[in-house]
């Protein structure tokens, strides 16, 4: 069975789906591997490093693709000849796509494998349980999304983070405010701790106070009216009366901290708009935001995704595909997220399609030409009836 690694070709990305260790694991289980000519080269992984392991390397994207039974990428196939490719369009029907396909905010893409007959499954659809959990590539890349965005946040502080002692005085620690305290927030807090600055931190699941604690941080929180649980893990958005209430908090806390990283997410996916103007209106002049929801619109109603602007004496970072700036170890747990799911999966040199497995079951986003994935139908008869933006199902 021949998998293949095709370069990738969004414009920020410098990471790749597999790097040569896993290449080398999954050769010794029976596959064969081929990549696209510089596929891991902004990673800081040659050609040479994947021809030492025995992967085939080829220069013609359309054949390599042609040739694939399984697809293995970072990100969504490239489809209606962005950057010049048509990557769905040359698969064969029937072949196998793993990558983050994000399906919900890549309907295009989505579409394209449904047609094409391509089976498709999205890590960042694979349940968040304890047998998942070395297949998640998510908790990988929140993971080094929180610990860079505090980096992020330390560069652009026209201060220390830590307390300091030193001749000319005293400097007080830095403090930081992180909102949404899943796996990039929790990373987020740990880091800036071992930074040195003072940490709070709040989310609207009640249950992640003690691993708030657990790290290092301090909760603060409201008492909701409604649970904002939506099972899983996941957050759904607040009543508005709750909305309103957190605001005051929000506002509360930002005014008195020299850093706010935000990580909010509803489902996984969309950014709600926490941090208003006016929030921002009333934070200490030198003030630093790292929106680290910017990938789901972003969490500052003053972040433009992409891009550094300062408002109100405020510096506000919305940085996109936070992962990407560590290619090099994001892509190697990227990878090895992508090897233990195949190789879960392998039987007789072969990946093995087990519908029943609940693993298989929850990433599969489709199949036989159609679209088989709930959330993500309902977000593509969404768009198809008009609807500008899908919003998850709780
Ligand atoms: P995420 O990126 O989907 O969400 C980020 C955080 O934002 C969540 O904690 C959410 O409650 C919070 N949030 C949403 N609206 C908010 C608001 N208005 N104010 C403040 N915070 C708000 O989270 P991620 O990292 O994808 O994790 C999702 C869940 O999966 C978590 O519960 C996590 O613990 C769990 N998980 C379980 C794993 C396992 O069992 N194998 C592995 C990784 C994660």
């Amino acid at each position: 069975m021949k998998l293949v690694v095709p370069r990738e070709t969004r414009a920020d990305e410098r990471r790749v789906a597999l790097v040569p260790e896993s290449c080398k694991k999954l050769i010794e289980a029976g596959y064969t591997v081929a990549i696209e000519i510089g596929a891991g080269e902004a990673a800081h992984f040659p050609d040479d490093a994947y021809r030492a392991v025995g992967v085939t390397v080829e220069s013609d994207p359309a054949a390599l693709l042609g040739s694939a039974d399984f697809v293995l990428k970072v990100n969504a196939p490239a489809v209606g000849g962005a950057a010049g490719r048509n990557e769905v369009d040359w698969m064969r029907p029937g072949a196998l796509y793993l990558g983050s396909l994000m399906p919900l905010r890549n309907l295009d893409a989505v579409r394209a494998l449904a047609a094409r007959r391509v089976t498709a499954f999205a890590t960042d659809a694979i349940p968040r349980t304890t047998r998942a959990q070395s297949m998640d590539t998510l908790s990988s890349m929140n993971s080094i999304i929180g610990y860079r965005g505090v980096l992020l946040a330390a560069s652009a502080l026209h201060k220390y983070f830590p307390m300091l002692m030193t001749a000319a005085g005293m400097v007080p620690a830095a403090k930081v405010f992180v909102i949404g305290a899943a796996v990039a927030g929790l990373q987020a807090i740990a880091t800036a701790r071992r930074l040195g600055a003072n940490v709070t931190a709040t989310d609207v699941r009640p249950e992640v106070k003690e691993q708030i604690e657990s790290v290092g941080g301090k909760y603060v929180g409201i008492e909701l009216s409604e649970s904002a649980s939506a099972g899983g893990g996941y957050a759904k958005e607040l009543s508005e009366a709750d909305k309103q209430r957190q605001r005051e908090l929000l506002a509360e806390r930002c005014a008195v901290v020299d850093v706010v990283i935000t990580t909010a997410l509803i489902g996984g996916v969309f950014a709600p708009r926490l941090v208003t103007r006016d929030i921002v209106r009333r934070m200490r002049p030198g003030a630093v935001i790292v929106d680290l929801a910017a990938d789901g619109g972003g969490n500052c109603e003053l972040s433009r995704p992409g891009e550094t602007v300062m408002e109100h004496g405020v510096t506000i970072l919305a940085p996109l595909n936070v992962a990407s700036g560590m290619p090099t170890h994001a892509s190697v747990l990227f990878s090895r997220n992508l090897t233990n799911f195949v190789q879960a999966f392998t039987k007789d040199k072969t990946f093995q399609l087990d519908l029943d497995d609940e693993i298989q079951q929850g990433a599969l986003i489709t199949r036989d030409g159609q679209v088989v994935h709930e959330r993500t139908k309902e977000a593509l008869q969404a768009a198809g009836s008009g609807g500008a933006r899908a919003e998850p199902q709780a």
